[in-house]
């Protein structure tokens, strides 16, 4: 890799995980398996840290994003522990307002978010010190001021957000110069991928985060797992309502 910019925050971001491992532990990383995560889980599993990688497994992922379970183990022979909702809690949710009730309102999107993925989060975080997220600031105005490190004072913990001050183009020379396996969902106009039901492809130029929840007005798009200062991180994207 030649580009020296780049190799100064990859020296950075390693020193971050290795400070994380050291002085922060138990340390969980939450992975989404998207590519920002894979840069992580790269730098992770090389370096052997003792960083536990785990992803909400919300039972509504693309099979794209499941198979990256399997490239994660053919790459470096490690298993990502996925945290699944509570059976019950989402039959309960399918019976009163069917398996797709979140296109409805924003009441029933967030419910099935606190379902499929929050409480699983907190089942995850529960016991450690701190985790760590693949968030980058260039990737929305709401996470223009991400710090590397913050207080979690929701879960109790520290939370690190190591590619803080990575952009888009630094992840993926990271990926091609490393030959770190991604989602293939990338190459076919996802910049951002969450669950399928609520991720769409976009156009060249649209916003990274356009595709995400693209029914519902900008303001309401909580996903409701990162929150700062008490409040949930609000997704501003540039995908018309209703569009
Ligand atoms: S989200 O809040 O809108 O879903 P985004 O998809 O940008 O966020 O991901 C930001 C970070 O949240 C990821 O880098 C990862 O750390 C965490 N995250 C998001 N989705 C998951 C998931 N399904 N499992 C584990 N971590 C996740
Ligand atoms: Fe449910 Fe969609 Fe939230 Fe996934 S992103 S948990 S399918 S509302």
């Amino acid at each position: 890799m030649s580009n020296p910019a780049l190799q100064d925050l990859i020296a950075q971001t390693r020193a971050t995980l290795e400070t994380i491992a050291g002085q922060y532990g138990p340390a969980v990383f939450a992975s989404s398996l998207a590519a920002e995560d894979m840069v992580l889980t790269d730098m992770i599993l090389r370096d052997k840290l003792p960083i536990t990688i785990f992803t909400l497994e919300t039972g509504r992922l693309h099979a794209e994003t499941l198979g990256m379970l399997d490239r994660i183990r053919q790459t470096y022979g490690y298993d990502v522990t996925p945290y699944r909702p509570e059976p019950a809690a989402v039959d309960s949710y399918v019976a009163q307002h069917g398996r797709n009730g979140f296109y409805d309102s924003v009441e029933l999107r967030k419910e099935c978010c606190r379902i499929r993925k929050i409480e699983p989060l907190n089942r995850a975080l529960a016991g450690n010190t701190s985790w760590v997220t693949g968030q980058r600031r260039a990737q929305s105005v709401t996470r223009a001021a991400l710090d590397v490190q913050e207080a979690d004072p929701a879960h109790d913990m520290v939370k690190f957000n190591p590619l803080a001050d990575w952009s888009e183009e630094d992840v993926w020379e990271y990926l091609r110069a490393n030959q770190v396996p991604y989602n293939p969902l990338h190459d076919k106009g996802f910049p951002s991928i969450g669950c399928e039901p609520c991720t769409r492809a976009v156009e060249p130029g649209e916003d990274v985060r356009a595709g995400r929840w693209w029914w519902e007005n900008p303001d309401s798009k909580e996903c409701g797992l990162h929150v700062v200062d008490g409040k949930l991180i609000r997704i501003k994207s540039q995908a018309a309502p209703g569009a």
